[in-house]
């Protein structure tokens, strides 16, 4: 583990279990409703550059412990005490947090985050990160940063314009109002939400789907989706070319001649219904 000048090391504030090629990685202080501190943030870019190597990882759930998805950013660790330390300590503290959302944004592999509990302000960030989101019905969601005198930092307000209409984002963040799993699916804010006594089944199973997908295409596709986002349709167009044929040399495995070969020639499955069969 990186040795940070603000946090001890710590293995036990981030969890991560491994079950069938799924990384179950979990924020892991209930007893704070997994607020992100130096400690976790620190954590944290350890635990996705362990993730990126490691066999067992094929897709990355992300969830919290206990009552909570994550209650936002430590209002005590991460705010209060990284301050008393100066500027530096605040640029140090921002750029751990905001480093592991990006290294999660541009991921190697899948992510879905699996939101079971609260989810408070920065917690949006981490939640936009995540290529794929499922929801408890019985999950808070808030933009609380009104609540208490800021605006919503550590690019909240960009998340919640990219997935929100303008209209919801001015609403919940003027506001502060909470909402519930099935809100934050209607504002396309995660893309579904079930019982909380089925969400991890939902997500297990929406793990296996994209477990059965060339990986190198799945990586290729999910950054496509982000970087078109910003660009312009003649701009898009040569990027997904080129992203194409960059994939067509970094996919040894021949994916995409092995994938026409056993629809055309094998006859051997429907590439409307369902992925090629990948060698073992
Ligand atoms: N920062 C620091 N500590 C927190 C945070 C947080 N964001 N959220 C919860 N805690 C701590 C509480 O201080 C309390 O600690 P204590 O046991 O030492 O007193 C413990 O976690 C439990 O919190 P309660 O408020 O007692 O839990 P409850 O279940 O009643 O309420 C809720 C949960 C609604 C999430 C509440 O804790 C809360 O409002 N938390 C803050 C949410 C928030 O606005 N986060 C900041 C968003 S803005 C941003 O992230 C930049």
């Amino acid at each position: 583990m990186t040795q940070h000048p603000q946090s001890s090391p710590s293995t036990d504030v981030v969890t991560i279990e491994y079950d069938r090629r799924v990384a179950w990685v979990t924020l892991n202080r209930p007893d704070k409703r997994n607020a992100m501190n130096p400690v976790l943030n620190a954590r944290m870019h350890d635990v996705l550059t362990e993730q990126e190597d490691d066999v067992r990882c094929g897709v990355v759930v992300l969830t919290g412990a206990g009552e909570a998805f994550s209650a936002g950013m430590d209002l005590k660790e991460y705010f209060r005490e990284t301050e008393a330390k100066g500027p530096m300590a605040v640029r140090r503290a921002q750029r751990d947090a905001y480093g592991w959302w990006s290294r999660l944004r541009w991921f190697e592999k899948p992510t879905i985050a699996m939101v079971n509990g609260w989810c408070f302000g920065g917690a949006f960030a981490p939640l936009f990160s995540c290529d794929l989101a499922i929801a408890a019905e019985e999950a808070r969601f808030g933009v609380s940063e009104i609540n208490w005198g800021i605006i919503p930092g550590g690019n909240v307000t960009k998340v919640l314009v990219e997935l929100m209409s303008q209209r919801e984002a001015m609403y919940y963040t003027l506001t502060g109002e909470t909402f519930d799993g099935r809100k934050a699916a209607a504002l396309k804010l995660v893309n579904e939400a079930v019982p909380l006594d089925q969400l991890r089944a939902r997500v297990r199973a929406l793990a296996d789907v994209l477990l059965e997908k060339n990986p190198k295409t799945l990586k290729a596709a999910k950054d496509a989706i982000r970087r078109v986002t910003e660009m312009t349709v003649d701009a898009a167009q040569d990027y997904l070319v080129v992203r194409q044929e960059s994939l067509n040399f970094l996919d040894t495995s021949g994916g995409r001649k092995e994938g026409i070969k056993q629809f055309i020639d094998d006859k051997s499955y429907r590439p409307g219904l369902g992925a090629y069969k990948r060698p073992d």
